[in-house]
């Protein structure tokens, strides 16, 4: 009677265990087995959260690369213009290291959350300077350790044209082969790629794209890679038109990049909405492994509790692959449904 009592109790503690449906294999596992990376995006002092241990167990299960959220950028990694401070990048990076997951640099050049000491007017000459001293520093410092540099973020607006960024009028747009030369220079062996939004389809805005990295791949700038951030919404992108410009990018020699997805749904989901959420998360992925150049696909963070979504988007919310309370959504069966057809057919 005592044996038997204790055999139903283990049963319903291995069964409570397992009821946020994560058992069996891992996205990371399943990835793995397709030579592809999956990720996330990791946020800020992830190490001093009151959920710490949970979050960097999810992490260390589901994902095989990282992009840390903001702390490599500039006004966090470089806040005077004569002092770097690597001690919060170094925390991402070490976990990913004893976790054998890639670390991938987000970012070299880009407009926003940059220190208070750039706002004031600088000559062409001093403002080159001060580009070459970052990107060789930072790339430098992690040389090895970070494999994957967004080298420049979003340099072209959303008309199909240079934005009209410090970089850009200050330099003009050498800026941006000479953002890559160096950093080919601080670290010959680390995949460098531009990365921008709103460029998953075919648009004025990916045109733009496609025709500048064009030009400077035949001038023989090393750009490696392109990523697309793929911040879209509940109405989903033309399935049609990703898969052809997935396809003119990896024409160019490019290896392409899913670097920040999310999916955002309205604050007040329903169980439709999140299905809605699963089919769309489950099409992008299916595209992405009907390319050969596809390397990773990463996403804007993981769980819900931590996105950027509700702070930027009124009225929206639930965009990641698991909610609030670390559970798996939808999207995350969905997802992995596709993985695993995939690991059994060969991709
Ligand atoms: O660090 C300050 C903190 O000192 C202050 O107390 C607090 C008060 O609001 O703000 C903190 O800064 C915030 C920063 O994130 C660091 O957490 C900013 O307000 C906030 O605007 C900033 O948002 C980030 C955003 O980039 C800035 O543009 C998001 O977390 C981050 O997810 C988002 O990421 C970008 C990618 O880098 C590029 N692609 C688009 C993507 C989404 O916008």
């Amino acid at each position: 009677m005592r044996k038997l009592f204790f055999a139903v109790v283990l049963v319903l503690v291995a069964t409570c265990s397992a009821s946020n449906g994560l058992e069996g294999e891992s996205l990371r596992s399943l990835a793995e087995k397709l030579g592809i990376y999956i990720g996330y995006a990791s946020i800020n002092h992830f190490w001093t959260i009151p959920d710490s241990n949970r979050y960097m167990e999810m992490a260390r299960r589901e994902f095989n690369i990282l992009t840390p959220e903001n702390q490599m950028k500039w006004d966090s990694i470089h806040p005077e213009p004569d002092r770097y401070n690597f001690s919060y990048a170094e925390r991402h990076v070490e976990f990913a290291l004893e976790n054998n997951m890639l670390v991938h640099g987000h970012t070299l050049v880009w407009h926003n959350q940059l220190p208070f000491w750039l706002n004031r007017q600088w000559t062409k000459e001093e403002l080159l300077k001060v580009l070459e001293d970052h990107i060789k520093t930072v790339v430098g410092h992690f040389r090895g350790r970070v494999k994957i540099w967004d080298v420049v973020n979003e340099a072209v607006s959303d008309m199909g044209s240079y934005r009209e960024t410090i970089w850009y009028k200050t330099i003009g747009p050498e800026y941006i082969e000479k953002a890559f030369v160096w950093a080919r220079q601080a670290d010959p062996e680390a995949i460098l790629i531009y990365n921008d939004y709103n460029i998953e389809t075919i648009n004025p805005k990916s045109n733009f794209t496609y025709q500048l990295i064009k030009e400077l791949k035949e001038k023989g700038v090393p750009i490696d890679g392109i990523g697309f951030q793929m911040h879209i919404d509940i109405n989903g992108i033309d399935y049609d038109s990703f898969r052809n410009n997935l396809k003119r990018f990896a024409d160019l020699g490019l290896k392409l990049y899913i670097t920040e997805m999310d999916v955002r749904i309205p604050k007040s989901a329903t169980q439709k909405d999140l299905d809605r959420q699963a089919e769309i998360y489950a099409k992008i992925f299916e595209i992405c492994l009907e390319n050969p150049a596809v390397q990773a696909i990463q996403f804007w963070g993981f769980t819900d509790k931590y996105s950027w979504v509700p702070g930027f988007f009124a009225g929206y919310d639930h965009a990641l692959i698991f909610d609030k309370d670390y559970n798996p959504k939808p999207a995350y069966f969905a997802i992995k449904r596709v993985l695993e057809a995939k690991v059994s057919k060969g991709r």
